[in-house]
């Protein structure tokens, strides 16, 4: 399974990318608003921090201005993935920038229905969004098996699916064990996969135990903040 971080916030991709656990990464309109940044600077330093595929929004709902949208976004770098949303407009725009060889991102989608459409227009992913159903009283991780299940019967349908709207650790598990391609993580969500009381329990015990033997692995000249000195 993939992990996209899900953020405009430069300095966390770079400091999660560090972690070599980032496949890509996706933005959306709300996101780049709260960077505070100007997109297309944004989506430039991104891809260049991160080889893997980079979703870039369309601002604009009709065709044509979509398709330009997409065009100039593309040509950003060569791992920009243009996003545009679930609707008929949108997915002409799939289909015509994926025509080009361009990778885009369907977002916004919420029914089984409209994934078939995506995979029908050639999109890359397609973005099930589960917190936003799991809000409004429905089964946002049903949303997924149900995808992945129509998916799987149709090999030509090559759309990869990206689970969105991750809210909690338990939505991406759900998700793997599914078999879902690509999970969006929030960069307190990632964070949080990392955590359980018993980890830092057993590491504090651990690290008391091996400070009794008095011994140490590395001489004080192997330690790396003595080769940095050098
Ligand atoms: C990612 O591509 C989506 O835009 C994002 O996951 C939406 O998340 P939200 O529902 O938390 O805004």
């Amino acid at each position: 399974m993939k992990f996209f971080v899900d953020t405009a916030d430069v300095a966390e991709i770079r400091d999660l990318a560090a972690t070599g656990l980032v496949d890509g990464v996706t933005t959306n309109p709300s996101l780049v608003a709260k960077s505070g940044r100007n997109f297309l600077e944004v989506v430039a330093e991104i891809c260049a921090l991160v080889d893997g595929p980079v979703s870039a929004e369309v601002a604009a709902t009709d065709f044509e201005t979509m398709l330009a949208e997409g065009r100039k976004l593309s040509r950003i770098a060569g791992n920009v993935a243009v996003k545009v949303p679930l609707t008929p407009d949108g997915l002409k725009t799939c289909k015509a920038l994926s025509d080009e060889d361009v990778p885009v991102n369907v977002t916004l989608c919420f029914s089984p229905a409209q994934a078939i459409l995506a995979a029908k227009a050639g999109a890359a992913f397609v973005s099930p969004f589960v917190g936003r159903l799991d809000d409004v009283g429905a089964d946002g991780m049903g949303l997924i098996g149900e995808v992945v299940d129509v998916y799987s019967s149709y090999p030509q349908f090559t759309t990869e699916v990206l689970v969105a709207s991750v809210r909690h650790p338990m939505h991406v598990v759900e998700a793997a064990k599914m078999g879902a391609d690509v999970a969006t993580l929030p960069p307190v969500v990632l964070r949080k996969m990392f955590e359980h009381p018993l980890t830092n329990k057993g590491l504090e015990a651990f690290l008391d135990d091996w400070a009794a033997t008095g011994q140490t692995i590395l001489e004080p000249h192997e330690r790396p903040s003595a080769e940095a000195a050098e």
